[in-house]
């Protein structure tokens, strides 16, 4: 496995692209506070910069939530530490996820929060892998649309290497 030439996303086009998503997040929400749910570990530095750019008051709680071995979607979600429902329940939820792939994830995740009632949940995905979809999922808030390949950086990772990078890039075969 190598990293393309070049990458898929710049670090410029990201950085661009996280100061419009948080506009329009906040041109839907308004002024009133938000609570990010942000899915471990990938979303880490993806939340990390849209938070920083979004005017209204933010809570945060972090997920876990794994599906993936290798490069592959093992089908099976493992969703833990869920928030204490004490802080879930009537607020405005912005789920912030890395990746839309087959969509088992984020269908687990949101049931998981809906059950703790909030107010409503809103989701902000990074990027979007349309093409692989096996459940019906649509976010919110989508950073970039890619094709189906496997990518790594901010965030990404690959057997858990790769996650500092500041770009996105394919990983491909060699
Ligand atoms: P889903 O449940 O199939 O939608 O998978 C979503 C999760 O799989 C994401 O949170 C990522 O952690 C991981 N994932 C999916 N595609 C990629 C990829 O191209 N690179 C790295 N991780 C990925
Ligand atoms: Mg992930």
């Amino acid at each position: 496995m190598r990293l393309s030439d070049q990458p898929l996303i710049s670090r410029k086009a990201i950085e661009a692209r996280v100061a419009e998503l948080a506009s329009e997040v906040a041109s839907h929400h308004g002024d009133g506070p938000l609570l990010m749910v942000v899915v471990l570990k990938g979303a880490a530095m993806f939340a990390c910069d849209l938070m920083r750019k979004l005017p209204m008051p933010v809570t945060v709680e972090y997920v876990r939530a794994s599906s993936y071995v290798g490069k592959r979607s093992s089908g099976e979600v493992d969703v833990d530490s869920l928030p204490a429902a004490g802080r879930v329940r009537g607020r405005r939820i912005l789920l912030v996820e890395d990746i839309l792939d087959t969509g088992y994830t984020i269908s687990r995740l949101r049931a998981g929060l809906d059950r703790l009632k909030p107010a409503r949940i809103t989701l902000c995905t990074l990027l979007d892998k349309p093409s692989r979809r096996k459940t019906e999922v649509a976010a919110d808030y989508v950073g970039f649309v890619i094709p189906d390949s496997f990518v790594v950086g901010y965030g990404l990772d690959y057997n858990e290497q790769y996650r500092q990078l500041p770009d996105v890039y394919a990983l491909e075969d060699e």
